[in-house]
């Protein structure tokens, strides 16, 4: 099936932090790449006219240093400005307008969670949304039960093909190598279960705290900012099965059936921590009892991995920016006793560079105990890889829903952090730069938590 390539693009919020930080730069880039000759629809209110709302995107790209002038020239051109409030329906006249004879707008909603339902709405209403697609940030709804009431909101407009639920990880090309890798090279599939794997880890580290974003953080946390979404992302693809095909659905059936397969986690299973210092953070309430740190083990039940815990780990203000994975090996049987042997492993790293690493043990020269050895293989990133945004927005334009994720799995996904989000287990506080509260120490993997770029 040839899907249509969307002929507008409208993102609402555009003068707000999200459009600036990241959709000018995504715009842009596509331009440069020649990916985006449509018209480019901003609406909000806080800009007067399309002047500012051009001065407003230069900006945005002068202050990363990825002006083009070349290329912002040509977005300027296909830039316009919707200026009204997102409940009213005069914007929407005046969108109708501005999309003239476009069939197949793409809609993203580049605004808080909460304004979602009256945008949706009043596309719906206003005879916007028919032939149209729409584009929803993450963290997709607080809860299950709220995500099932916004994806009722949404499919009151929208037909769920045309739904298209941001995870920007996805467009991270080491997360989707990731099944890649494992799904083309024979040497992986046997270890790749129980019986090799002692336990499975996962680090999201950041060395900053919520770079002005504490009001929209204090209504999040850690648990549903990265790890409902990215980690559990990055979970699938490590634990999933091998799609039988490799188009959007076949590959999307798989994650839902892995995560199917993880139980919802308990109180006992999650430690909670918040950085020093963020609660005095702008937007943070001041005895804010959200984490900016949490640890959990989790556990699956399935052929491949029944009784290989998982553990996922993510917070700010630790001491190093990196995401990392770790495969534990078992220790094989072995005549060499006394030779201190290290345990096998296989390290994945996702950001800030692409890196596989085998640890094997090999023999010193003249000596008597085994050293632990890393045999690396490093791909440096391309200077023209496409950064994640402009390749999930590219995707959403093109209606490739592959690096989207579908409702059921959202749902999933959510089953698996209810109970946690709602036990409100205590918070511990840590000191930044280090690796989260002492605490932790509860949910640590066997042979402890891999520190990923520390000696
Ligand atoms: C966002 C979170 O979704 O992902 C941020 O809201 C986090 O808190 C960011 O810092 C990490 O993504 P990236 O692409 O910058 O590694």
């Amino acid at each position: 099936m040839t899907l249509q390539q969307s002929d507008a693009f409208v993102f609402f919020g555009a003068t707000g932090d999200l459009a600036y930080k990241k959709i000018f730069p995504s715009l842009q880039a596509m331009v440069k790449r020649g990916n985006l000759n449509v018209p480019v629809i901003g609406v909000a209110r806080a800009a007067k006219n399309l002047d500012e709302l051009r001065a407003r995107a230069r900006d945005s790209l002068e202050r990363r240093g990825e002006f083009d002038p070349t290329a912002f020239a040509k977005l300027s051109g296909l830039l316009r400005y919707v200026r009204g409030d997102n409940g009213d329906p005069a914007t929407y006249q005046s969108l109708r307008k501005e999309l003239g004879g476009a069939e197949q707008p793409a809609y993203y909603l580049a605004i808080p969670p909460t304004m979602f339902g009256t945008v949706v709405e009043q596309l719906g209403k206003s005879g916007c949304a028919k032939g149209a697609r729409v584009v929803i940030e993450k963290p997709f709804g607080r809860d299950l039960a709220s995500a099932r009431d916004l994806n009722k909101i949404l499919l009151g407009a929208f037909d769920e093909k045309a739904i298209f639920r941001i995870d920007h990880y996805l467009g991270k090309r080491p997360v989707e190598r990731m099944v890649f890798f494992r799904f083309t090279n024979t040497f992986v599939e046997p270890f790749w279960n129980r019986h090799y794997v002692e336990s499975v880890q996962m680090t999201m580290a950041e060395d900053f705290g919520v770079r002005g974003r504490g009001a929209f953080y204090d209504e999040t946390g850690t648990i549903r900012d990265v790890i409902q979404n990215h980690l559990f992302q990055v979970l699938c693809n490590l634990a999933m099965e091998s799609p039988v095909r490799t188009d959007s659905e076949s590959i999307r059936d798989e994650k839902v059936k892995i995560l199917k397969a993880f139980s919802p986690l308990d109180e006992k299973s999650v430690v909670r921590g918040q950085f020093r210092g963020y609660r005095q953070e702008k937007g943070v309430a001041p005895g804010s009892n959200v984490e900016t740190f949490a640890a959990l083990r989790l556990e699956v039940s399935s052929w491949r991995w029944e009784g290989v815990p998982f553990y996922i780990r993510a917070g700010k203000c630790l001491p190093v920016t990196c995401t990392e994975i770790v495969l534990r090996l078992r220790q094989p049987p072995t005549v060499y006793r006394g030779f201190h042997l290290k345990q096998n492993y296989f390290r994945f790293r996702v950001s800030p560079e692409v890196m596989v690493a085998f640890g094997t043990n090999v023999l010193a020269p003249g000596a008597t105990v085994a050293e632990s050895h890393e045999m690396l293989g490093v791909r440096p990133t391309a200077a023209d890889e496409m950064d994640a945004y402009e390749r999930v927005l590219g995707d959403a334009m093109a209606g490739d829903a592959t690096l989207f994720a579908r409702q059921d799995y959202v749902e999933e996904a959510w089953r698996i952090v209810d109970p946690v989000l709602k036990a409100g287990t205590r918070v511990y506080e840590y000191e930044p730069n280090t690796w989260g509260p002492r605490e932790v120490e509860r949910v640590t993997p066997p042979g402890g938590w891999h520190n990923p770029l520390t000696p």
